[in-house]
């Protein structure tokens, strides 16, 4: 079952009734300011940092559903009813609802009693501001008198203390209204410099500032007082819980439509500038006053909303494929490359399933998000990894995470993954792969953010190597630390405390428990290094990093083979995790999928074992199960993997984000057709037809599809923020289709279902385009190359000279 369609020409999801299975998300905003906005434009904004500058309020985990947003509501003033076009928060009967979602803007709207509402929700390119631009028609054959009542609910700043703090809260909040805007200015009378402000297109008939005020005592949402009676009270904050609504009225005539536009912003201004005259308490609003008065003209939100259309054809002009498959096309071009644009800027910090509280940027969820971002925002890459890699610590090893607004990192949700480190080489690689830009290799940059401390960049790249052959186990394989990529094992907690955090406690100095994951992905990392210091002309420690990853492969041999598939872990006491032996748990998808893709076992079959026993026991027709057996009771040993019911998240759920370890590694084994099949999977697009069992949105990609073991097998959760994105995009574009990067020159290396006919390509690598035209002649996977029309050995296009505009490149497959 369906709940809308997909319209590819526009770039949309159209959703066609309200009461999806859960709010259906989109993001606002491509840099600093964000907001979330569900198909019933529920959701919330923020600038920057969605903890420490919240705007506005959601309440989390709520019934109804997805309360709090950015609401409008419309009333009759003749017959008295009153309806949100949006259908929520009424929940009136709504006519024609429909949403698109599309690239950085929703637009949702509804007809109710012949008076049809459109609004557009977007944020303009460098603004930290989102524009509602509303039209209203009047469909009847007589004049309609309406009012028309926007609402937003202010936060306190800090959403952590907005829910927590009440005691301080209630009595620090202000408002001002000056010329229709409502300023919300809660602490800028004492350490703040910024304020929000929210602005209205027309003359007011009435605001509200003051929740109980325009709600009444004791009501929600679904009917405030203040709609109802067709009048706003003009109240004024005075602490409690500030609001911003404005009431404007309307006559039109049949057939009129009208426009009016709402400006929501966020606004800093310079310390000693904060007042105006400077001796009062009153917002100096010299600067912003120019800012809203522009965005309050249609033709300039107009502008500003072609902007931003062309700035997402841009970017996803950058890559674009038809294949005979439709799936396949539309993701790639439309939907897994703006959801990599999503998790580039918000890690997982705010969606629908994570708060915007508890977690700031990943080390390592950061790294892996840049492998889908890179070629679309170079120069934002480019600064994150600078960033992240100032976070690092001396010793190699890296804070879990860190606040996007202070860059600093911290220890929120734990230390000391081993597996951290490691990812800045693969993000790194992915960058310079993609820019050929080197420089940032000689970047000084701090650990630990402390002056004085500055490295290059090169040196941070050694010493996160370094860092993994600094903790080596009885084995030789590395220490797991806190936990590997696989947060919720835990060989080390030894947690028996009801409530404890398996990321913030530690039982064990961990010197026994080892990753052969983490095995794999050194060998992996080794090899990027080995080719960056190729490339510097440092060919000693090419040579050496090449051996110690050669050494690691050795040692994963030895130790780290089942017999028919890699091992998971050592734990604490020496005994095997992800094995046979094992009474539960006997196989995890982790190490297979990293050990291949670092290329261990191609050669002599190991790999083709490995992903075979990944076929026969993990595979499912919604994707790829974690491990098997699932856990079926608490193991203290094994930590957090074993709190979740059989089933879902990291105990045996379809953890989406290691399937696309495994296509690639299907296509490094030449298997097109399963490397294809596993992409289908967990396609969202192709899972569009059974919404009502994914749940989540059709058009992103989402953290977990419960496994067989739960009885929910099939159902979605965590959408949005996830790795998947990045690893998707990186597995379907660089490896399906094999258009990728290198120091060399673009590769065309496809390896694709022997049923497709072949596939076109239009990509733009460092400037330059290459329209690619593959065509299949035989069923296997060798290339033959032609370079505008000469033949070239091999499957890489070298560089093009200098000034050249396009390539055109074309592959015989066979
Ligand atoms: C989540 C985390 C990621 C971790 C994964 C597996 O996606 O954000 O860091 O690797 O879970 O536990
Ligand atoms: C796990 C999640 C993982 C997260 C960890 C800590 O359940 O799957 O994503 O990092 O908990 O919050």
């Amino acid at each position: 079952m369906r709940y809308g369609y997909f319209d590819d020409k526009q770039r949309e999801y159209v959703i066609t009734r309200p009461d999806t299975p859960l709010p259906w998300l989109n993001y606002l905003g491509c840099e600093a300011y964000f907001g979330l906005i569900s198909n019933t434009a529920g959701g919330y904004s923020f600038y920057r940092d969605a903890r420490l500058r919240r705007l506005t309020r959601y309440r989390y985990n709520n019934v109804p559903l997805d309360s709090g947003g950015r609401y409008i509501y419309l009333r009759d003033n003749e017959s008295q009813e009153f309806w949100s076009p949006s259908w929520q928060p009424t929940r009136q009967p709504v006519e024609d609802y429909v949403c698109r979602h599309g690239m950085g803007y929703s637009i949702i709207g509804s007809t109710h009693d012949k008076i049809e509402t459109r609004t557009r929700y977007f944020v303009p390119l460098d603004e930290d501001l989102e524009i509602w631009q509303m039209t209203v028609t009047n469909h009847r054959r007589k004049p309609a008198r309406l009012s028309v009542f926007s609402s937003i609910e202010f936060c306190l700043w800090d959403a952590l203390d907005d829910a927590t703090n009440f005691q301080r809260n209630f009595s620090t909040g202000q408002v001002e209204f000056e010329d229709g805007v409502i300023y919300h200015k809660t602490e800028y009378r004492e350490r703040r410099d910024h304020f929000a402000y929210f602005a209205c297109s027309h003359k007011l008939a009435g605001y509200d500032t003051q929740r109980e005020a325009f709600l009444g005592a004791y009501r929600g949402w679904e009917n405030p007082a203040v709609v109802e009676r067709g009048r706003s009270a003009n109240s004024e904050a005075h602490g409690w819980a500030p609001i911003g609504s404005h009431h404007v009225k309307l006559r039109l005539k049949p057939g009129e439509t009208r426009q009016i536009i709402f400006v929501l912003g966020y606004f800093e201004n310079p310390r000693a500038q904060k007042f105006e005259p400077p001796d009062s308490q009153t917002i100096n609003k010299r600067e912003v006053r120019a800012v809203i008065a522009k965005y309050l003209q249609a033709e300039n939100a107009d502008a500003a909303f072609e902007a931003l259309r062309r700035h997402w054809d841009n970017l996803l002009g950058l890559y674009q494929v038809k294949t005979p498959d439709l799936h396949t096309n539309r993701m790639v071009n439309i939907w897994n490359a703006y959801q990599c644009m999503v998790t580039f800027n918000l890690s997982r910090s705010a969606s629908f399933f994570e708060s915007g509280i508890g977690r700031g940027l990943g080390f390592r969820d950061s790294n892996q998000d840049l492998l889908g971002f890179v070629h679309m925002a170079p120069s934002r890459a480019r600064e994150r990894i600078l960033d992240l890699a100032a976070t690092q610590l001396s010793s190699g090893g890296a804070y879990h995470q860190y606040q996007p607004l202070t860059k600093r990192g911290n220890n929120d949700v734990g230390s000391n993954f081993n597996d951290d480190p490691l990812w800045l080489i693969v993000g790194v690689a992915a960058y310079l792969k993609e820019t050929g830009d080197f420089s940032v290799l000689d970047e000084p940059v701090p650990y630990d953010n402390q002056p004085g401390s500055e490295q290059p960049l090169y040196e941070h790249l050694q010493r996160s190597l370094r860092y993994t052959l600094d903790r080596l186990g009885p084995h030789g394989l590395p220490l797991i630390g806190r936990a590997d990529w696989n947060d919720c094992l835990n060989l080390n907690c030894f947690s028996d405390t009801p409530g404890q955090s398996f990321q913030t406690t530690t039982n064990k100095d961990g010197r026994v428990a080892e990753s052969i994951f983490i095995g794999g992905l050194f060998v992996l990392a080794a090899g990027e290094l080995a080719a960056i210091a190729q490339q510097l002309g440092r060919s000693d420690e090419a040579v050496r990093y090449l051996a110690d990853g050669a050494e690691m492969e050795r040692t994963v041999r030895q130790h780290g083979w089942d017999g028919a598939w890699f091992l998971r872990a050592y734990d604490d006491f020496g005994r095997k995790v992800g094995s046979s032996e094992c009474e539960e748990g006997q196989i995890y998808i982790e190490p297979q999928g990293i050990c291949v893709m670092a290329g261990i076992g191609l050669e002599d079959g190991l790999a083709r074992q490995a992903l075979e026993a990944v076929n026969q026991r993990l595979g499912t027709a919604h994707g790829i199960v974690l491990l098997q057996p699932a856990y079926s009771k608490y193991f203290l040993h094994l930590g957090e993997i074993s709190t979740y019911p059989a089933g879902y998240k990291e105990n045996a759920s379809i953890f989406c984000h290691n399937n696309p370890w495994v296509i690639i590694a299907e296509t490094r084994m030449g298997n097109g057709d399963r490397a294809h099949d596993y992409y289908t999977r967990i396609n969202p697009s192709a899972r569009e037809k059974i919404s009502e069992v994914h749940r989540c949105e059709p058009y992103v990609h989402c953290q977990m599809i419960a496994g067989p073991d739960a009885p929910t097998h099939g159902e979605a959760k965590n959408s949005w923020l996830t790795g998947t994105a990045a690893w998707t995009y990186a597995a379907v574009t660089q490896w399906i289709l094999g258009i990728r990067p290198t120091f060399a020159g673009l590769q065309v290396a496809p390896v694709i279902p022997t049923k497709w006919k072949g596939y076109t390509a239009v990509r733009i690598f460092r400037g330059v385009t290459y329209f690619i035209e593959v065509v299949r002649r035989g069923p296997g996977n060798s290339v033959t190359l032609t370079v505008d029309g000469a033949a070239v050995k091999g499957d890489i296009v070298p560089m093009p000279s200098a000034g050249t505009e396009a390539v055109r490149v074309s592959v015989e497959l066979a």
